[in-house]
């Protein structure tokens, strides 16, 4: 699977980790960056260019790392055609794909740790969405929002 990764100064080093991780379980991988440690950078740079990336159809999925990663969702989640969710546990990496067709994961750097995190993103890249009628409903409602379709109702 092709997935796009990025990450600032509060998920560099767990970015890094995660990029060695899918490499070596045989996806492709492309970092967006950060490509070297800032203390100075900002996560929009980064959530932004991962969601816009997916959200292209340049790569299937997108994970980006920042220190929380709410910063990074609340960015990820502006560009129209990116569904991203913040997972530190296993089962929302895969539900929130399987129901929801979520194609970005931001994790926090801060809050979880590196084995909680593989077994994470492993979770994620190995989901697909059910394509079920009541999940594709539900994401129906959501795309219509996005494209602002309910905003007059
Ligand atoms: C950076 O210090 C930090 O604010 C950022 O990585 C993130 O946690 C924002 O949500």
């Amino acid at each position: 699977m092709k997935v796009v990764i990025g990450a600032d100064h509060g998920g560099f080093e767990l970015k890094q980790e995660i990029g060695k991780l899918l490499a070596s379980d045989g996806h492709e991988i492309s970092d967006l960056g950060a490509h070297r440690y800032d203390a100075l950078d900002d996560y929009p740079d980064f959530a932004l260019a991962v969601a816009r990336a997916v959200a292209a159809g340049e790569a299937e999925r997108g994970i980006v790392v920042c220190g929380s990663g709410v910063g990074a969702c609340v960015a990820a989640n502006k560009i129209r055609g990116a569904r991203a969710g913040l997972c530190h546990d296993t089962y929302s990496a895969h539900q929130g794909v399987e129901h929801d067709d979520m194609n970005v994961l931001c994790l926090g750097a801060r809050i979880i740790g590196i084995e909680i995190a593989r077994e994470i993103v492993r979770s994620y890249v190995g989901a697909a969405f059910s394509g079920e009628q009541r999940h594709q409903r539900r994401l129906n409602k959501v795309l219509e929002a996005e494209r602002g379709d309910s905003e007059s109702r």
